[in-house]
């Protein structure tokens, strides 16, 4: 993966870097435009037969046109791959529009984590696979 310029997107994105050098454990994707610029990425990490994704964003300037449905698509394939059916992840409450992207890739809302970013903001529990669906 092209790690700096990861993180400089996730810099402009969620305003700290990823810092995935840091664990091995985990495995991702870039989408890069034609001239080799990061246009978006996606991390995660598979132990056994379940995953969990961590990040994934696009560049703002390419959203809406497919790519992170692309990413995505990739990312859940990969984890089949590995042997993970299941997949988890967890999005702030109030980061709909993400909630209905992950939803339209038929991950479905399996609970909250009450006040679990540092303001106090709850996050969704989401997951993909595994024997409730
Ligand atoms: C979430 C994110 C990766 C989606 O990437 P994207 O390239 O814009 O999404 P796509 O164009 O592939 O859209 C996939 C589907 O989601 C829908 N969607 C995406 N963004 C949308 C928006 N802002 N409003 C309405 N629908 C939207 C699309 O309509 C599409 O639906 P369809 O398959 O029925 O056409 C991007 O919005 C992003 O980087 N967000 C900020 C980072 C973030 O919050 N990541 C999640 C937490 S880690």
């Amino acid at each position: 993966m092209h790690l700096e310029e990861v993180d400089a997107l996730s810099n402009r994105v969620f305003g700290h870097p990823v810092g995935i050098a840091l664990d091995g454990a985990c495995f991702g994707n870039c989408l890069l435009g034609p001239t080799g610029e990061v246009w978006g990425f996606v991390i995660g990490q598979s132990l056994f037969d379940e995953a969990e994704l961590y990040y994934i964003a696009i560049d703002p300037k390419q959203r809406e046109k497919g790519y992170g449905k692309q990413l995505l698509d990739g990312f859940i394939k990969a984890c089949r791959q590995r042997g993970a059916a299941t997949i988890f992840l967890e999005v702030r409450e109030s980061n709909e529009v993400v909630i209905a992207f992950y939803e339209k890739a038929g991950f479905q809302k399996s609970g909250v984590r009450k006040h679990y970013y540092k303001e106090g903001e709850n996050a969704v529990l989401m997951r993909r696979g595994g024997t409730n669906t």
